[in-house]
């Protein structure tokens, strides 16, 4: 993909997504939302203000929400996936201490879900090995694995998504801008097995993404915030640990305190996390700190983070404390959405005349 139509692509989505919020407000049982990450360590503050945050806000609006761990995704960029029962906890303790409440959402593997996989072979069929092979994302994620072969999942893996969407039929997807190119494989999929397959009834809904707004925060190395870049603030880390880490991040030479995320991206970062916090403008937390410089800022974002985590921790610790809880929280959210697999899985059996 171009950058040119990887932008029209992205206002596209954006405009898109202005609209469906309104619809949100409206009639928040039109929704059905699919979320999801891959079990790979803890999340972070990045993903709080991109991502996680706002699941809790659609949640909280009515709409029914599934998050799904990508388990079987983990191996797409390495040969085995470490730690995966404790990665997979980690993201379940992640969930409910930010407020996802099992009782109204699904939180589920797919892994579990032998009919979630089996729907991959049908999809397989429907794209083109050179489509595959186009997918702007994928092509990213190869130049920067740690693989010396790429292998088949690599390239299939987008259709596997395409499975994790559909098989619950959820018609929205909260996304950000990399996850584009997979958006519109489902939409693909979805369309495509209809008209093959749907004999004038639609079997798929094609699902919208719906574009997070939330400005990019980086990491205390003044890169993107990332789990395997060792610049991230994890939720549960601990108030010294996340004092030591801001201490540590990088700002620049100047001495006033500004917010120009273009000329100062570091500084602006810091800035804007406190301001996310402290739920204010960045620019008023700039012209606060003003001539107190890199230090003064750097002891605000710690006291505004560690105050607004507070709460978010101590929900961390005590499910912390009870794993056989957090065990049953995934084996409900699997039996929930294994059988939205299996109904879905007949169904399409039915529609392939496949159904003996
Ligand atoms: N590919 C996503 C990521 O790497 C994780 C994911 C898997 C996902 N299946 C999904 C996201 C379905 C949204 C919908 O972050």
């Amino acid at each position: 993909m171009s950058s040119t139509t990887d932008a029209i692509g992205t206002s596209a989505a954006q405009t898109r997504s202005a609209e469906l919020e309104q619809l949100i407000r409206k009639d928040p049982g039109r929704f059905r939302i699919l979320t999801g990450d891959r079990p790979t360590g803890r999340l972070h503050l990045g993903h709080y203000f991109g991502t996680l945050h706002n699941r809790v806000r659609l949640q909280d609006l009515g709409v029914e929400t599934f998050v799904l761990i990508a388990d079987y995704q983990v191996l797409t960029d390495r040969d085995v996936a470490e730690n995966l029962t404790e990665h997979v906890e980690e993201l379940v303790l992640d969930h409910l201490a930010i407020g996802i409440d099992p009782e109204r959402s699904t939180i589920f593997t797919h892994s579990a879900l032998p009919a979630l996989n089996q729907l991959l072979l049908p999809f397989l069929s429907l794209v083109s090995v050179a489509e595959l092979q186009r997918n702007p994302t994928v092509k990213d994620e190869i130049a920067h694995s740690r693989q010396n072969a790429v292998s088949g999942l690599m390239f299939t893996y987008p259709v596997h998504q395409a499975a994790d969407i559909l098989f619950c039929k959820a018609n929205l997807v909260p996304v950000g801008q990399d996850q584009l190119p997979h958006l519109e494989v489902t939409r693909t999929v979805a369309r495509r097995f209809n008209d093959r397959y749907g004999h004038g009834t639609p079997v798929f809904p094609q699902p919208d993404a719906l574009l997070s707004t939330a400005p990019l925060l980086l990491g205390t190395d003044g890169t993107k915030m990332s789990k395997s870049r060792g610049n991230a603030i994890a939720l549960s880390a601990t108030p010294d640990e996340t004092a030591r880490l801001i201490r540590g991040a990088r700002t620049d030479a100047e001495r006033h305190i500004t917010y120009d995320p273009e000329a100062r991206p570091e500084v602006s970062s810091l800035v804007l996390l406190a301001a996310l916090c402290e739920g204010v403008e960045p620019g008023v937390v700039a012209e606060e700190i003003g001539a107190g410089g890199a230090a003064a800022l750097k002891r605000r974002v710690t006291e505004s983070v560690n105050a607004y985590l507070a709460p978010i921790r101590a929900r961390r610790d005590a499910y912390a404390q009870d794993r056989a809880l957090v065990r049953d929280v995934l084996r409900a959210g699997n039996a929930r959405a294994g059988a939205i697999a299996d109904a879905t899985l007949e169904e399409v059996r039915a529609a392939m005349n496949a159904a003996y």
